[in-house]
């Protein structure tokens, strides 16, 4: 349970947060649970939960039917888009549907690859989870095309700007890069990333998957071409989002079947989709909207007075409660880290993988890779779980990242992955319980 002090001074009001999510309350072996497994998938709000279950129960069908359920089922997707374009700060008609975010990238990868010819060049970076490569690799296959990978700087596990720079040229036609790594935890740079590619004419194609619980994405700001996240590590069900600017929808093929539509966004969606996770989506977005307004009210009565600036009119009162949220959830998790890192440094033999320094935490979100001497990660990842703390571990499809660090071999890292509705006291139940595994 949040401290007093933790309910006082922060705008995250985190007894309400995890009242929020019925998981959270579950015990294993009599220790209440840690949920430290929130970049293999977050846990869900019961809002979220009822959404789908509502649906099924009253709206089920299929779309486009001249009758009350079908019509109640075209006006919740649409709801939902509507959702994810205040989600993401973009148009509706820019929001695709799709199972996950792999299946998006593969289907947009061979979208994008119909254009391309021998000679023209794709880059993709060490950093990334394989979702963001491999697709682009297997269309390079496809289509003679170059592949150029941007290094990492091993010391700290961030991208090597200079090197990415290198590597775009006038053939350059696609840069795809992640927003957060999923393994280390490091955030890149990604505006720069995308005028980099813009610069010489290419794409910009930016998987956001993991930032999404941590970062307010805003994909008007980023000025990328393509975005794709999965709601499921937001907090929300088993699903991928992708955007894509409307200009590129409009113009790229999809691979489609003839009978369905040839307007965007539905064009780039195929067969029929999981309807009860869209609805799951729509009410996922609330509850970050929710937790937003709670946040300014909390912040303002700290301040004695209302503290946001006021809005340009096209942003919606939605989008700048996700906003609000997202300040919420980035000052908690500061502190969650920051408490992580300083335990964990004066654990005998163990190492972090990635930025450590408090002063550059805004490189970084509150996902670690550690390794401790003398212990496999799947031995740790095996105790913490005995005792009820959720790790992750071995290269969650980061493979280019622990191959080029050589621990792929050695099973990895044992991830520790923070999300706001984490607290300090589960912070130190891990470190304890680290402390007696390895007997400090
Ligand atoms: C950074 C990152 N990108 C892509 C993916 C793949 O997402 P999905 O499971 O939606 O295909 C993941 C999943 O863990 C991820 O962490």
């Amino acid at each position: 349970m949040p401290t007093t002090e933790t309910l006082a001074t922060t705008a995250l009001d985190l007894s309400y947060v995890r009242s929020q999510f019925p998981s959270l309350a579950q015990a294993v072996n009599g220790h209440p649970a840690i949920f430290l497994d929130g970049p293999g998938g977050t846990q869900v709000p019961q809002r979220v939960i009822d959404a789908i279950a509502g649906y099924l129960r009253r709206d089920n069908a299929n779309t486009g039917g001249a009758y009350a359920t079908s019509r109640r089922t075209d006006a919740m997707i649409a709801e939902a888009r509507s959702a994810m374009a205040d989600f993401l700060h973009c148009a509706a008609d820019e929001v695709v549907f799709g199972p996950n975010m792999t299946t998006l990238t593969y289907a947009m990868s061979r979208a994008l690859g119909r254009d391309l010819r021998p000679g023209d060049e794709i880059v993709v970076t060490r950093l990334d989870h394989d979702a963001n490569v491999s697709p682009w690799l297997a269309m390079a296959e496809d289509r003679g095309v170059t592949v150029r990978w941007t290094e990492i700087h091993d010391e700290d596990c961030t991208l090597d700007m200079a090197d990415l720079a290198s590597k775009i040229n006038s053939n350059t036609k696609l840069v795809a890069a992640g927003y957060a790594s999923n393994a280390v935890g490091t955030i890149n740079p990604v505006k720069e990333i995308v005028r980099l590619a813009h610069a010489v004419g290419a794409l910009a194609y930016v998987d956001a998957v993991h930032y999404g619980p941590h970062g307010l994405i805003d994909v008007a700001a980023l000025d990328c071409d393509f975005l794709v996240c999965s709601t499921y590590k937001f907090f929300g069900p088993h699903m991928g989002v992708l955007f894509g600017k409307r200009e590129h929808l409009k113009r790229l093929r999809p691979y489609k079947v003839r009978p369905n539509t040839n307007a965007i966004p539905n064009c780039w969606e195929w067969g029929t989709l999981n309807h009860e996770s869209i609805a799951g989506i729509a009410a996922c977005v609330e509850y970050l909207a929710d937790l937003g307004r709670q946040a300014s009210t909390r912040r303002d009565s700290r301040l004695g007075c209302p503290s946001r600036e006021a809005r340009p009119q096209e942003t919606s009162e939605r989008r700048a409660a996700i906003e609000a949220a997202y300040e919420a959830i980035h000052e908690h998790e500061r502190a969650l880290l920051e408490r992580m890192i300083t335990g964990l440094q004066k654990i005998p033999g163990l190492k972090i993988y990635g930025i450590t320094e408090p002063a550059r935490f805004d490189e970084r979100c509150a996902t670690l890779a550690i390794r401790i001497t003398g212990h496999t990660p799947l031995e740790l990842a095996t105790k913490l779980g005995e005792c009820g703390i959720f790790t992750w571990d071995g290269n969650y499809y980061a493979l280019n990242l622990t191959e080029h660090l050589d621990v792929e071999k050695s099973g990895g890292f044992l991830r520790i992955g923070l999300v706001h509705y984490n607290t300090m006291e589960e912070v130190d139940r891990l470190l304890a319980a680290m402390r007696e595994i390895v007997g400090a």
